[in-house]
């Protein structure tokens, strides 16, 4: 289980480079994250239900199994996340983002991930205009919007998502916008301008030859 660490919440509105585990080794992953664990922000977790979306990954077990100091930011793509939020606050998740689209009380459900000491985000597939979650922004820790319909990795980032990210930023100078999906050194510089501070990299860091490098790429295009 990963150790909470204080600093994760001291540092609003940084930049942060969140390599999405999704294309990880699975038979060896605790190996594979030590190796970037060096040069990443966070570890962005996919969880997929099969049913909020077309596909299937891991759950809590598996997150309670990895070991590593890198905060893990559990990306819910789940219906009633509500059921499982406890699962994976105990399996040790720093961030825990639900679906708007994927709870009836989404209220309820961001003070329960708070409850366990957890930082909440709230995501909006692309489709899902800003209005959706306006009631529920001065209480979320998180906004994850969704550059590409969640599912899969790899997918053609989606240019007109770019403007809900501003919408959000110029109602929320402090909050932490964090953009997930076709992800690079070329579509992340557009949500930098735009607002966003935390990038979500699944493809583009760990289909890279090299990781690393990758990772020092995309974080000079947004610094
Ligand atoms: C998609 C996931 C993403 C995915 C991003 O549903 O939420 O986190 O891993 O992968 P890339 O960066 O390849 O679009
Ligand atoms: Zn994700």
């Amino acid at each position: 289980m990963a150790t909470k660490s204080l600093s994760f919440r001291e540092v609003k509105k940084k930049i942060r480079i969140a390599p999405s585990i999704l294309g990880a080794d699975y038979g060896d992953l605790n190996h594979y994250l030590q190796k970037l664990e060096p040069f990443s922000d966070l570890f962005h977790v996919d969880v997929m239900d099969g049913n909020f979306v077309p596909n299937l990954s891991i759950g809590a077990m598996v997150v309670n199994d990895i070991k590593t100091t890198i905060p893990l930011d559990c990306h819910l793509m789940i219906n009633h996340p509500e059921e499982y939020i406890e699962s994976f606050a105990k399996a040790g998740a720093h961030i825990i983002t639900v679906h708007a689209e994927a709870t009836r009380d989404l209220k309820k459900t961001i003070e329960k991930i708070q409850s366990f000491g957890c930082l909440a985000g709230v995501s909006l597939n692309p489709k899902t205009p800003v209005s959706k979650i306006e009631k529920i922004l001065p209480i979320v820790d998180m906004v994850l919007v969704m550059s590409v319909e969640p599912g899969f990795g790899g997918q053609s980032f989606m240019p007109e998502v770019v403007s809900k990210i501003v919408q959000i930023r110029k109602a929320y100078p402090e909050l932490d916008i964090e953009v997930d999906g076709g992800i690079t050194h070329k579509t992340a510089p557009l949500c930098k301008s735009a607002g966003a501070n935390i990038f979500v990299a699944g493809s583009y860091i760990l289909k890279a030859d090299n990781p690393k490098e990758a990772t020092e790429k995309l974080r000079k295009s947004v610094s």
